[in-house]
């Protein structure tokens, strides 16, 4: 006998992964934060033809990154907080910053710096026009994990 829809989905899916929505909503929203596993509040994001997932919250202070614009700096697609518009890539999760070259220079040149990974980015799978997250279980503590704590899923998120 063929195999059933669910039973050739688990085929695909990576363990352990969370059902998040059917793409063409998400797609539709452009984005959208869910509770996973019961733990971790993890914002899906459709941007250019790609999905992306990272922690909710920002790394820097907790902010609402739902809310956040997307951006391109130095060729790297971006998340900018509401909050206080730090710049953090879809891609790694890396903190982005402006670093000057030379204090005494007129005028002032600035280039990209990265401050390395600060927001903890989760793996989208796509099976079957279904979206899933698994988690980004890696030991190395990341700075948003400080903002997934009870505390701070119980604070409703604005922009
Ligand atoms: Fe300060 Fe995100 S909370 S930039």
């Amino acid at each position: 006998s063929s195999p059933s829809l669910s039973s050739s989905s688990s085929i695909l899916l990576p363990p352990a992964s969370h059902f998040i929505g059917k793409k063409e909503d998400i797609v539709k929203a452009g984005r959208v934060s869910k509770l996973v596993n019961g733990c971790r509040d993890v914002l899906v994001l459709f941007h250019q033809g790609q999905l992306h997932a990272m922690d909710t919250r920002c790394y820097h202070s907790g902010g609402a990154l739902q809310y956040g614009d997307i951006e391109e700096f130095n060729g790297q697609l971006c998340i900018v907080c509401p909050w206080h518009k730090y710049k953090i890539t879809l891609a790694e999760g890396e903190g982005l910053y402006q670093a000057v070259e030379d204090p005494t220079a007129k005028p002032l040149r600035t280039h990209w710096r990265s401050k390395g990974v600060k927001q903890r980015i989760h793996k989208v799978t796509e099976v079957n026009g279904e979206v899933y997250v698994t988690l980004n279980d890696s030991i190395e503590a990341i700075e948003s994990d400080v903002y997934q704590t009870e505390t701070y899923r119980s604070v409703s998120l604005k922009a």
